[in-house]
């Protein structure tokens, strides 16, 4: 049986992400004329086009940075996307730690934080300062969008959002998620929802 090429996989990974985001954000986004965005734990920033698209159907212009604590991931990302996320959107990458928001400056005030595939398990005491400094730098009116890749983990940590004050006004499954096999139940983007800061 022929194997569908891995950059094909991540491509429909992105397609799905993308629909799914638009559905889940569109009743809560006004457009407007400026957006930023804060992809906290981004990682390689993989779906940094994705999140310029969405940004660009709502605003005339917009900002989006992503911080993670790997430099290595970061370097990719500002390779890839720093100055080249299209006419509308000017993107930047920054390695710092996501729960040490208070130290970091060059960030703005975000419209929307979004954390894909959170990492609650790894460590709740590091993962409940990460969210509750991404929602005290959020704008009073934003929104916080989270993906996670197990359902156990999902609900754990739409547990300690809601314990920080933040009000879920968004979920969904996807059904298409593809599973992945490096651990039981784990799948690309499974669930996703979106919170209020108030
Ligand atoms: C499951 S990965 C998700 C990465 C990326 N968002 C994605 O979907 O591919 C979790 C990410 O959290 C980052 N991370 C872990 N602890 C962090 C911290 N304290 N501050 C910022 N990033 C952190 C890791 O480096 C990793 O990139």
């Amino acid at each position: 049986m022929a194997h569908t090429p891995f950059t094909d996989l991540l491509q429909k990974d992105l397609a799905t992400l993308e629909t799914n985001l638009r559905t889940l954000l569109d009743p809560h986004l006004e457009e407007t004329d400026h957006l930023n965005l804060l992809n906290l734990a981004c990682g390689r920033g993989d779906e940094t086009g994705v999140l310029a698209k969405l940004l660009a159907e709502k605003s005339k212009s917009a900002h989006l940075q992503g911080v993670d604590i790997r430099a290595a991931e970061i370097g990719q990302a500002n390779s890839r996307w720093k100055d080249n996320v299209g006419e509308h959107t000017t993107a930047d990458f920054l390695t710092h730690r996501g729960d040490r928001l208070h130290d970091l400056a060059q960030i703005d005030t975000p419209d929307i934080a979004f954390l894909r595939h959170q990492n609650y398990w790894n460590d709740a005491p590091v993962w409940n300062r990460i969210f509750d400094q991404a929602l005290e730098r959020l704008e009073d009116d934003g929104l916080l969008v989270i993906t996670s890749y197990f359902d156990r983990e999902h609900a754990l940590a739409t547990k300690a959002l809601k314990n920080l004050g933040a009000i879920q006004v968004g979920s969904l499954v996807n059904s298409d998620s593809r599973a992945l096999s490096d651990a039981p139940g784990k799948s690309v983007d499974k669930h996703l929802a979106v919170f209020r800061k108030k």
